[in-house]
């Protein structure tokens, strides 16, 4: 197989390869996914034809990879553990200690086998949320672009790295977009986006506030379903979700390769910005 760097035409194979697997990805997606890190998104060909690809962000210290696929019929021939390994070494390359990324349970081993250690699990929950009470708090403010970098500081040292990019695009997505501040600064933030049918709540970071920041963001969705993707770790994320009344639907498993200082604090995570960013 030959690795060659994703070209912007690319983004109709990886929609494509999407379609395989039933993940709904479009190429609009992946066309802002690859923006990301353009150098980081590799495609495997066996005799020119594309049969598999792979994403990688750098965020310096940390890297992350998503998106790994191989076509059915060249499954089993060492082409996705090739493209496993061209992605971490880019990522290495450009000054990564730790390699993270989300993986369905059925294929942890896989990763497992190259080297990722399963750090928790992540529990994915939908549904339509009850109101409840906790909106209108005077902590909770409108997160605008200006508050990006204190936000980004902030979110570093939660998740372990500087998403600033990712950030930016996400606040630009995300019409839910709230802020937790208090006496001692930046206490959290959310950020919730419109997906298909349903709002995608995530990132939602926090050392204090949290549970005012859901109320304020259920209160700004209003009554449509929603989803988001929570640590198993995280005991008051859980908690704060299933008094809600979201069910859990679904689980990937978060692991991580090299440097433990590199995972940040996983305990501030509420919610998961996608598989795809961390
Ligand atoms: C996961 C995937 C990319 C593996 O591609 P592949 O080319 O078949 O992988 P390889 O041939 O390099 O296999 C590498 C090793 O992992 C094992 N493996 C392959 N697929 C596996 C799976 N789904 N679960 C567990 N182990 C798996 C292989 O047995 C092999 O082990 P070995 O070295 O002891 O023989 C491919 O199965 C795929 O595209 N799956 C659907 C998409 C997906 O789930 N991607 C991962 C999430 S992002």
């Amino acid at each position: 197989m030959l690795v060659r760097p994703f070209s912007p035409h690319d983004v109709a194979l990886a929609a494509h390869l999407s379609d395989l697997e039933g993940w709904g990805v479009t190429a609009d997606k992946y066309e802002s996914l690859v923006h990301f890190d353009p150098h980081g998104c590799f495609v495997g060909e066996v005799d020119g034809e594309p049969v598999g690809m792979v994403l990688a962000i750098s965020y310096g210290k940390l890297g992350w990879i998503s998106t790994l696929v191989v076509k059915r019929p060249y499954r089993g021939c060492g082409y996705g553990s090739t493209l496993l390994a061209t992605a971490v070494a880019y990522l290495l390359d450009h000054g990564a200690r730790t390699v993270g990324l989300d993986a369905p349970p059925d294929v942890a081993d896989l990763y497992v086998h190259a080297g990722f250690t399963p750090l928790f699990d992540i529990l994915y929950f939908r549904g339509l949320p009850a109101l409840g009470a906790g909106a209108g708090n005077a902590s909770i403010l409108a997160f605008r672009a200006r508050d990006l970098h204190a936000v980004t500081m902030f979110d570093w040292a939660c998740f372990g790295a500087n998403r600033e990019r990712v950030l930016r695009a996400l606040l630009r997505l995300s019409p839910v977009a709230l802020l937790a501040q208090d006496e001692a600064g930046v206490a959290g933030y959310l950020l919730a986006r419109r997906s298909h049918d349903h709002w995608t709540i995530g990132p939602w970071v926090c050392t204090r506030l949290a549970d005012a920041l859901l109320a304020q963001a259920l209160a700004a969705i209003g009554p449509e379903p929603v989803r988001l993707g929570v640590p198993a770790t995280n005991e008051s994320a859980l908690h704060l979700v299933r008094t809600r009344g979201l069910e859990q639907y679904y689980r990937e498993v978060r692991m991580y390769q090299g440097d433990p200082e590199g995972v940040g604090h996983p305990e501030t995570i509420y919610a998961v910005a996608a598989s795809e960013k961390g």
